[in-house]
């Protein structure tokens, strides 16, 4: 039988959520008066209505808001509850990660010790059930370059290590900042592959004053600034020449690369037309020699198959150049059924059945093809098999 993997499945250990309730800026957890579960307040989209529940506190007002963040249930930090869902969706292997926003909020005096303590964290989950857990580790970004090197080399000591989990701000200036190149050759050769993972979004400003005060919920900031952010991350690194420079950096995209699919073209055409980066006195750009973005999309970038629809799924197909770059995901713990209707946390997850449906709906049932994306194709990328 062929094996169904999720690549794309998180977890915060209890130690991270312990850090979190100490914290007074987000992230944070926070307990809030009739609410049943504290409050897990991650994105800055989050912060006006946490801001405004404050001052309400402060001046004795309740104008009944809606609570910030998400609830924090026990499916963000039990292992027992991850092994239910996965059995519960028929799920042979998860490659678990941390959630956003991973140790990026750290003190960099602190992150590395904080990083080694987390992976092993993982290391050590996974060793518990061997054949069925793999991860992506976790890296100290805020701490000094010789830090996140050992951190690295910490990681690919880690049997069931499989690459890292990486949001879009790098060391601070993104992920096209050249200080970062010695980090992403060292993944390269450490055979690290790169899960490239949203956090930040859009400024708040872009979503409105009535997002500000939680009309939308998380609607903007999750479907559309998560995606957007990724897209504009990946954009810049091929603009700098990122994957010239680390031809053996492999990157999986999260949500099958936010917009890329679709704006890969636009990209392409606002190169060919920058009368300054192709001019023809020294422009950066060589009109022939070049290598596009599709020739990077479809050898060192794969693909989750996050996308809930299957219109979305064949875009990722054709961008990243078939369906054997593209692996299935959850997103995990995030996504539960709300809603009575819905059913309940410790049942079939709608948002599972979505990205089944796409998969499948996608590849037009070719059975091959829905094995490969919805498991084998990861088990041949990250190498999960043996135990
Ligand atoms: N929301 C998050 O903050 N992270 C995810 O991975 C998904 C939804
Ligand atoms: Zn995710």
């Amino acid at each position: 039988m062929p094996k169904v993997v999720d690549i794309h499945t998180h977890m915060y250990p209890p130690e991270y959520i312990r850090l979190l309730k100490s914290r007074s800026a987000i992230p944070l957890v926070r307990s809030f008066p009739g609410a049943p579960d504290p409050r897990l307040v991650l994105l800055s989209a989050e912060v006006p209505l946490l801001e405004k529940h404050e001052e309400d506190q402060q001046n004795q007002k309740d104008e009944n808001l809606p609570l910030p963040g998400r609830p924090l249930t026990r499916h963000f930090s039990s292992l027992d509850q991850k092994l239910h869902f996965m059995d519960t969706h028929g799920i042979d292997i998860s490659v678990v990660s941390l959630a956003n926003p991973w140790l990026d909020f750290l003190p960099g005096s602190e992150a590395g010790d904080i990083a080694q303590s987390i992976n092993n964290e993982f290391s050590e989950m996974c060793a518990r059930h061997p054949g069925r857990l793999y991860f992506f580790a976790a890296l100290p970004l805020t701490s000094p370059l010789p830090t996140i090197q050992s951190a690295i080399t910490h990681a690919s000591s880690l049997p069931h290590c499989r690459g890292i989990i990486l949001g879009t701000s790098g060391l601070g200036a993104g992920l096209d900042d050249p200080s970062l190149l010695p980090i992403l050759t060292l993944l390269a050769s450490s055979n690290l592959p790169i899960f490239l993972h949203p956090h930040y979004g859009l400024p708040n400003s872009v979503y409105g004053p009535r997002a500000a005060q939680g009309e939308y919920g998380h609607v903007l900031p999750l479907a559309l600034g998560f995606p957007v952010e990724t897209t504009i991350a990946l954009a810049r690194m091929f603009l700098a020449g990122v994957f010239e420079q680390v031809p053996d950096l492999k990157i999986i995209l999260a949500h099958s690369g936010g917009t890329l699919p679709f704006l890969a073209g636009r990209i392409e055409s606002c190169i060919l037309h920058d009368g300054y980066l192709v001019s023809s006195e020294g422009g950066r750009v060589n009109r022939t020699e070049r290598r596009t973005l599709w020739d990077v999309l479809r050898t060192q970038i794969y693909l989750d198959a996050v996308v809930y629809s299957a219109v979305g799924l064949r875009a990722a197909v054709e961008a990243a150049g078939g369906a054997d770059r593209l692996m299935f995901g959850t997103d995990h713990p995030f996504f539960p059924p709300v809603g009575g209707e819905a059913g309940d946390e410790d049942g079939e997850w709608e948002s599972v059945g979505l990205n089944v449906e796409a998969v499948k709906g996608g590849l037009d049932g070719d059975d091959e093809k829905v094995a490969g994306v919805m498991g084998e194709n990861a088990v041949r990328v990250l190498r999960l098999e043996g135990e």
